[in-house]
């Protein structure tokens, strides 16, 4: 019997048209139907029996904390029915290493749940979502792909979601996993290694209703601290500072981050490099888009938790 994977789809590239076969940016992504896509690769029938979901039709630069939630919620409902081998998440490359990494953080899932996606809609000359498509369900049929976190497979490769990130605006190998490298190959699938960082399970996904407004504060030469007063103003609970080098705080900035933390708001220190340790660490820093997903979910649980001494 043929693996059953379920495919939960989201919009972007991958389902992108546009009138013109050369034209590779000006396009609508989210177009396509799920089944189109299925339709324009044959081969798929041969690996798997599919069942489909619509879930989203976006372009992923409108997605929102809200759908990352709605997102995580169908793949969780997806991966806890029993005659369900494995789930695929078509998705927009623009945030999807912040779906990716959401849903990592929130799940736990014991079978493969793989995303894909792709740089070329599916009218272009040479469109690579399908073969992105073919593969990550060639990926997600393999059970050697369980127990990894949630992985994105892209231009043959599979990725860690906790580790990939989008570099290049239009290439095809856009996605890169900086320090790690990929988990492994696609084609077929094979995984060459683990995981660096642990698998965890910091939070349960039950109970989330809303992520806390958490803003990305990008330091450069000059840039004035008067930016964490201004994010606060409007509503932030914390700050992520995508700094420069390892991490460097400006003698300016020292001053009124210490001011805000002792006032209880969290600010994060994150390099804008996208690669390496820290001063004196030997963990891979987080890229400032992955921290501020990270703090989000943490103070959504502080949210939950009752001030000392008032627990019922
Ligand atoms: C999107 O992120 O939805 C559009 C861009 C892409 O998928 O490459």
């Amino acid at each position: 019997m043929k693996p059953r994977i379920h495919l939960i789809a989201t919009g972007g590239t991958i389902a992108g048209a546009s009138p013109s076969a050369t034209d590779t940016t000006d396009y609508r992504a989210g177009t396509l139907t799920i089944e189109a896509l299925i339709a324009s690769v044959p081969p798929l029938a041969d690996l798997a029996e599919l069942t489909t979901e619509q879930l989203y039709k976006l372009d992923s630069k409108d997605m929102t904390p809200r759908h990352w939630l709605g997102l995580a919620r169908a793949i969780e409902a997806a991966v806890a029915q029993e005659h369900i081998d494995g789930v695929v998440i078509t998705h927009g490359t623009d945030t999807l290493e912040e779906s990716a990494f959401f849903a990592d953080l929130v799940l736990t899932p014991d079978k493969p749940v793989v995303f894909t996606c792709a740089m070329r809609p599916a009218t272009a000359l040479s469109p690579d979502g399908p073969m992105n498509l073919y593969n990550a369900v060639s990926v997600a049929c393999d059970p050697s792909a369980a127990g990894l976190g949630v992985l994105v497979v892209t231009n043959d490769r599979i990725h860690a979601a906790r580790e990939v990130t989008k570099a290049h605006t239009q290439a095809v190998d856009a996605f890169i996993s900086p320090d790690t490298g990929p988990l492994g190959w696609a084609r077929p699938p094979l995984i060459t290694h683990k995981p660096v960082r642990p698998i965890g399970h910091p939070v349960e996904l039950q109970g989330i209703s809303t992520l806390p407004r958490v803003d990305i504060l990008f330091v450069t030469a000059g840039s004035t601290p008067d930016l964490l007063q201004a994010c606060i103003a409007a509503g932030a609970r914390g700050i992520v500072l995508a700094l420069p080098g390892h991490a460097s705080v400006p003698e300016s900035w020292k001053g009124p981050i210490a001011q805000l933390r002792n006032k209880g708001y969290p600010v994060i220190e994150t390099s804008r490099t996208g690669a390496g340790p820290l001063t004196m660490s030997t963990e891979m820093s987080r890229t400032p888009t992955k921290a501020r997903i990270e703090l989000m979910l943490e103070l959504s649980i502080s949210d939950r938790t009752p001030p000392l001494g008032k627990a019922s």
